[in-house]
């Protein structure tokens, strides 16, 4: 009898350790919401928020950005099928003229000088010929043709067929590594490239 009332009693104590400890967990919950919808419009509403594009985000901020960000472009990126002949040399020379004038201003080139829109941006323009990573063909070309909406990289697709596009991953790929002696020699013989813009009829 003795023996059954310690073991009842033993199964309360476990059973109010338990709940106790549910308590706190959304207790804490319910304070994180709390600041949240509190803090946010604070935030939104006031100005308080820095939104200058000569600091970084805060750290919850470039999360939130980046997850998106990553997500979306991935999301686009399973639809995009990448040609056999994407390496073309043709194809990459004709690349190389359109990024000399429409991406080195912000995204630079080996053996030219950093411009004042590269130094200006946030988030800054990754700089290609410097990291040794060959991104994915697909993702490079979707973020070409839709850019990446509150960052300064504009969608192409817009003004340049899906032809040309290629022509500009496929020259993005020769990239990583590249030498400025290697870039100039392509340069020179890339075709010019104002004939080829379609611009969008009005
Ligand atoms: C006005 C500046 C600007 C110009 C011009 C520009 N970009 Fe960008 N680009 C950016 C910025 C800024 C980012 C980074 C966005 C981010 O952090 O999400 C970016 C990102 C990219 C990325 C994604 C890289 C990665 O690591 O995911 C590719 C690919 C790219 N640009 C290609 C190009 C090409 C090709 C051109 C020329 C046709 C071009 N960009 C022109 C600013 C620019």
């Amino acid at each position: 009898m003795n023996q059954g009332a310690s073991e009842h009693t033993e199964t309360t104590t476990v059973t109010v350790e338990r709940r106790s400890g549910w308590w706190i967990f959304f207790g804490i919950l319910g304070i994180l919401a709390v600041a949240f919808v509190v803090i946010t419009p604070i935030l939104i509403y006031t100005g308080a928020y820095s939104i200058g594009a000569d600091a970084p985000d805060a750290r919850p901020m470039q999360w939130v950005m980046g997850m998106t960000s990553d997500a979306g472009v991935a999301a686009g990126a399973r639809s995009v099928i990448v040609p056999i002949n994407l390496e073309d040399s043709s194809r990459v020379l004709r690349g190389a003229g359109m990024y000399a004038e429409m991406c080195e201003n912000c995204h630079l080139a080996p053996g030219k000088e950093k411009t004042e829109i590269s130094q200006g941006l946030y988030p800054p323009a990754p700089i290609f010929f410097d990291t040794g990573d060959v991104l994915p063909s697909a993702k490079v070309f979707w973020v070409i043709q839709h850019g990446i909406g509150s960052t300064g990289m504009p969608a192409w697709g817009k003004t340049h067929s899906p032809e040309l596009i290629w022509a500009m991953v496929a020259f993005l790929q020769r990239m990583p590594g590249m030498t400025s002696a290697q870039y100039d020699t392509m340069l020179h013989r890339a075709p010019p490239h104002d004939e080829d813009m379609q611009m969008p009829e009005h």
